[in-house]
């Protein structure tokens, strides 16, 4: 299936197409299978997200239905600033009534990286059912796109973007002398939907090679993200996607109305 290439005028317009797909998506998801599971991406873009669906969507959304788990995370303690956990616990998960036993997150205060990573790999297996050689299948991975065109934390030329059996891994960032914990591939690509928000020019030069150019998958991990049997959305506004070629976008969104 083709990625959906969504061009909107300004990141806020990114944001509100963004915040009625995850409305959509959810209410649709319980009202067939009673759940909703959704990986949250990190980094700062999806921070108005998270609070877009407080501010505006709060009460269109069955909180108590929905699983909340994390597609990656610093190695990090889950209160120290730079974790995705913290930052969507301040800026979604402590203003609506997710009940804390919905909330799944990487256990980073376990010293070791690769045993907070195996760990965070039973807990999907535990809640997925799933018997050996299965991944889970999310209805939503939300994802984000660095300048390198890394997504999650799978960076350029890392291990992690051969994983082929784990569903989470401890990859290390030669750059950030860090691990960082992130789903692999197999779970990614599992999906039933994957959606990207990619808003700024500094990303535009990336979105190029990973949406429009040939280039080695390994340098641009994005271009990886193709889900087996599911959809990829990216949302994407007009600076990040200022050096795409008009060929590749199927839809420029008018002008949302206020
Ligand atoms: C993280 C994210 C990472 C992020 C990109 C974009 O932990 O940082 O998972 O993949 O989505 O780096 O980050 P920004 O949204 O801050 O540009």
């Amino acid at each position: 299936m083709s990625p959906e290439i969504r061009v909107l005028a300004s990141s806020q317009e990114v944001f509100e197409l963004a915040a009625e797909e995850f409305v959509r998506q959810t209410n649709d998801a319980v009202s067939k299978r009673g759940r909703f599971t959704v990986a949250l991406s990190g980094g700062s873009t999806p921070k108005a997200l998270y609070q877009l669906l407080v501010e505006r969507y709060a009460a269109k959304l069955p909180w108590a239905q929905i699983f909340f788990f994390w597609g990656d995370e610093r190695h990090v303690p889950p209160d120290h600033p730079d974790s995705n956990y913290r930052m969507a616990k301040e800026a979604l998960l402590s203003k609506v009534p997710v009940p804390t036993e919905k909330v799944f997150r990487i256990p980073t205060e376990e010293k070791d990286a690769v045993r907070a990573a195996a760990s965070y790999e039973q807990t999907l297996r535990k809640f997925f059912k799933l018997k050996p050689g299965e991944f889970p299948r999310f209805d939503l991975i939300l994802l984000g796109m660095g300048p390198d065109g890394h997504t999650a934390s799978l960076f350029p030329h890392t291990d992690a973007l051969q994983e082929k059996t784990r569903l989470v891994v401890a990859n290390w960032i030669e750059k950030f002398q860090a691990y960082r914990l992130t789903l692999t591939l197999p779970v990614i690509n599992n999906s039933a939907c994957v959606m990207f928000l990619v808003t700024g020019s500094d990303k535009a030069a990336a979105l190029r090679e990973v949406l429009a150019s040939d280039s080695p998958a390994d340098q641009f991990p994005a271009k990886l993200v193709q889900p087996l049997n599911g959809k990829v959305i990216w949302a994407v506004d007009r600076t990040a996607a200022a050096s795409l070629p008009p060929t590749s976008i199927q839809r420029i969104e008018p002008i949302r109305n206020k």
